[in-house]
């Protein structure tokens, strides 16, 4: 604390301490209080001519000098705090007095691969700080010090938030959650960074969606439509044809700009979805953020944050972008991670209520803008544990979504792909951007899927005969061409005029 006072500022303070203490009434605060600077000047320096001379003073300025000189050298002190537990996934440093959210470095043993470990505040119980560690903390020792890294100006909190990069120069780019390049590219060049939360927007101020996004995917355009700037799950168990989905949307949609989030899946998926599924052309207009089930869970969560700003900064450009976010069930446990290992009770299915808060603070994000101005069409995949609809996830997605594609594990085992469930899909918008003509086609051509389904069996055994239901009868003859209008080759591209132009067709 000494360090501090002997500032530039301290050392004046101490010499006019000092006049003060020689002179009496030409005090320093009185001379505050004086309208006139200048006298205070003036007469200093002739009470300092008087005592000219006076040994002790001599000798306080000879000290106080040499203070100065070692001052301008001095290191700025650096205040650090100290860890008292690291139990589970937490650790727990006092001394500190840090924000929620901002980071801090850790000092690790001489010898050990990286000289510090970086973590992130993420509550705090008293005057303890909750840290979770975001990388590698082998070897830590209990009295470790923690310094903070940065703090943010009081009276400007989002000034000192962490901001990662954004900008045009990231197209084509694979980063991670802390936006540096995992691609071995070179540096990314990025001129704009952006904060990883946004001000909420006025939902008034939304533009309601009134217009179609072609996501390049038939089944998905014509049956399901999409509105610019909507939110929709894309729900299905593991290994169902989610990604292979997300692939194709992302190659053949309409959207000017594309940005991907993978979040919490195996690391080896990430090169397999850039290079086999997404291709030179679909990455060539995409940005592609990373975080493999491996990182720290904070780095999880700040990589599906970090791909809405992405998403947000192309959308205040004015641009239309799509957001696929794969996936939002891994979003939830790592914030589940995070809230159990700090001591928060486990509600629904061991998820904690702040998941069930941060779903929406995550999805409201994206959408429309303001009127006139660009949109986020985001897809989010939900997992659904064993198929289970009921998840607390995709119960609490569907709530929050604007639509849902169901992806069925019987049709992708008859290889049927995309295995999307028409009969359990919905798109909320689609009634008010489609003409009435496509509205009455896919109402037919649900009624006539759901009747066949539901006759499956009696047709398969031959229990029906034809007569008895028209309907039933219609859809037994258009069968095979509705499943087929249905199926799409993963490289094979469905805009949306000919998708809708081969389901009037099977209608005539
Ligand atoms: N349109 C398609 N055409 C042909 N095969 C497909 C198609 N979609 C998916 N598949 C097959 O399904 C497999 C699994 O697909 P994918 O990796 O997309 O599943 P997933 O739901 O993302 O799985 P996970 O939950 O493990 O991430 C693919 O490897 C591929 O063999
Ligand atoms: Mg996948």
């Amino acid at each position: 604390m000494v360090n501090q006072h002997i500032t530039q500022d301290g050392f004046s303070a101490l010499e006019q301490e000092l006049a003060r203490a020689s002179f009496g009434p030409l005090a320093a605060d009185e001379a505050a209080d004086d309208a006139s600077a200048d006298d205070f000047a003036a007469r200093t320096i002739a009470g300092l001519a008087d005592i000219a001379g006076n040994p002790h003073i001599d000798s306080w300025r000879d000290k106080l000098d040499a203070l100065k000189s070692r001052n301008a050298i001095a290191k700025p002190l650096r205040p650090c705090g100290r860890l008292t537990r690291a139990a589970g996934l937490v650790l727990e440093a006092v001394g500190l007095k840090m924000g929620v959210g901002s980071e801090c470095m850790i000092e690790l043993p001489p010898g050990s691969a990286i000289p510090t470990a970086e973590a992130e505040v993420v509550g705090f119980s008293g005057d303890k700080l909750f840290l979770m560690p975001t990388t590698e903390t082998g070897g830590l020792l209990p009295g470790a010090r923690v310094f903070p890294l940065e703090s943010a100006p009081i009276n400007d909190p989002m000034a000192g938030a962490k901001r990662l990069p954004v900008g045009w120069e990231m197209l084509g780019r694979v980063v991670d959650a802390s936006g540096r390049p995992l691609d071995g590219l070179g540096p990314l060049g990025a001129k704009v960074d952006a904060p990883l939360s946004a001000p909420v927007i006025n939902p008034l101020n939304r533009e309601p969606i009134h217009k179609v996004l072609d996501v390049g995917v038939r089944a998905i355009n014509s049956l399901l439509t999409v509105g610019r700037g909507q939110r929709m799950g894309l729900f299905a168990g593991s290994g169902v044809g989610k990604s292979v989905l997300l692939g194709t949307m992302a190659r053949y949609t309409s959207a000017e700009v594309i940005v991907i989030g993978l979040i919490g899946e195996r690391g080896r998926e990430v090169k397999e979805f850039i290079e086999q599924i997404l291709g030179e052309d679909g990455l060539a207009r995409s940005v592609v953020v990373a975080a493999p089930a491996d990182v720290s869970p904070v780095l999880r969560m700040q990589a599906a944050a970090y791909t809405t700003s992405l998403a947000e900064y192309f959308r205040d450009q004015g641009k239309h972008v799509l957001m696929l976010m794969d996936s939002l069930t891994r979003y939830a446990m790592a914030q589940r991670e995070i809230a159990l290992a700090i001591g928060e009770p486990p509600a629904t299915k061991g998820y904690p209520p702040s998941v069930f808060a941060k779903l929406p603070a995550l999805v409201e994000r994206t959408g429309n803008g303001p009127e006139g101005g660009g949109s986020i069409t985001a897809f989010y995949t939900v997992l659904t544990e064993g198929d289970d609809q009921q998840d607390p996830i995709a119960d609490s997605a569907r709530a929050i979504l604007d639509g849902h594609i169901v992806l069925n594990r019987s049709l992708a085992e008859a290889g049927h792909y995309p295995a999307i469930d028409i009969e359990q899909s919905i798109s909320r918008v689609m009634t008010s951007i489609i003409d009435d003509k496509h509205l009455e086609r896919v109402r037919l051509f649900k009624q006539m899927l759901s009747r066949y389904q539901r006759n499956k069996d009696l047709i398969n055994v031959g229990a029906y005969s034809s007569g008895r239901d028209q309907l039933l009868d219609r859809a037994i003859a258009m069968y095979p061409r509705m499943e087929s209008f249905l199926q799409q080759g993963f490289r094979e591209e469905a805009p949306f005029e000919p998708s809708i132009a081969m389901l009037n067709q099977l209608f005539e």
